[in-house]
């Protein structure tokens, strides 16, 4: 199976998870939306009262074109799952998020759920986190000002040639997220210590979030070559 038929295998596997009366949060990327079209053809086929809260412009556009109920969180501020992808898992589901630029919004849907499904490919699973670039929602408010304190405190924790970059659209100009702020990619390479790194880069004043997602996702469903793999945290 190709990359891509394992993201959608794994969004198939997922939509077991929907039934009638809950409510789902939405994902956003290439897989969530694998898994809204797979959601939304249950829905349809077996008639549910599934509510769902998007987290992100382009998913909920998706799930609407497709008939989904999608309500604001602020209608439903407490879901029973979330079912979302992933730029990088770990063995202890520790994840990079935000490789689209949505992981403000996606941590506070996958935070306002009582568990959390990561679906993805078989490269997402990895030994250790930090290959792919850790994206920073940033205020747009002092950028420069922000940078530097994150280069300060990348350095104070050792991360040694690290690559920051202002995410850039197609045009040049600066990426925007929904909520209306930059993002700053760092190459780290490898992250040693992920719940320290967090930490201290939520405690640099006009960071908004970071794409590190520790301790939220309980369940994994993995696309491999051979089906889809359902792993529970330990
Ligand atoms: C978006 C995300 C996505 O879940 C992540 O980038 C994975 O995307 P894809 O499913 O397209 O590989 O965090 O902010």
């Amino acid at each position: 199976m190709t990359q891509d038929e394992q993201k959608k295998a794994a969004a198939e596997y997922a939509v077991k998870v929907v039934e009638n009366d809950m409510r789902v949060g939405l994902g956003s990327g290439s897989t969530a939306n694998y898994f809204i079209k797979a959601a939304a053809e249950k829905v349809k086929r077996e008639n549910l009262n599934t509510v769902f809260v998007a987290s992100s412009n382009a998913s909920e556009a998706l799930g609407k074109s497709l008939g989904l109920n999608v309500k604001s969180l602020d209608e439903v501020p407490l879901l029973d799952f979330t079912v979302d992808g992933a730029d990088e898992i770990d063995p202890q589901f520790r994840m990079i998020k935000g490789g689209g630029g949505a992981q403000l919004r996606e941590k506070i849907v996958a935070s306002s759920s009582r568990f959390v499904v990561c679906i993805a490919d078989h490269t997402k699973l990895v030994q250790q986190l930090g290959a792919f670039p850790l994206p920073i929602e940033v205020s747009r408010f002092g950028v420069n000002a922000t940078t530097w304190k994150l280069e300060r405190t990348l350095a104070k924790l050792n991360y040694t040639d690290v690559q920051m970059r202002l995410r850039a659209k197609a045009d040049g100009t600066p990426y925007i997220t929904d909520s209306g702020n930059p993002i700053i990619d760092l190459k780290l390479g490898k992250i040693t210590d992920a719940e320290r790194l967090d930490a201290e880069l939520h405690a640099i004043p006009g960071v908004t979030e970071t794409g590190l997602f520790i301790g939220i996702c309980g369940v994994l469903m993995l696309g491999t070559d051979i089906g889809v793999e359902e792993i529970t945290r330990k």
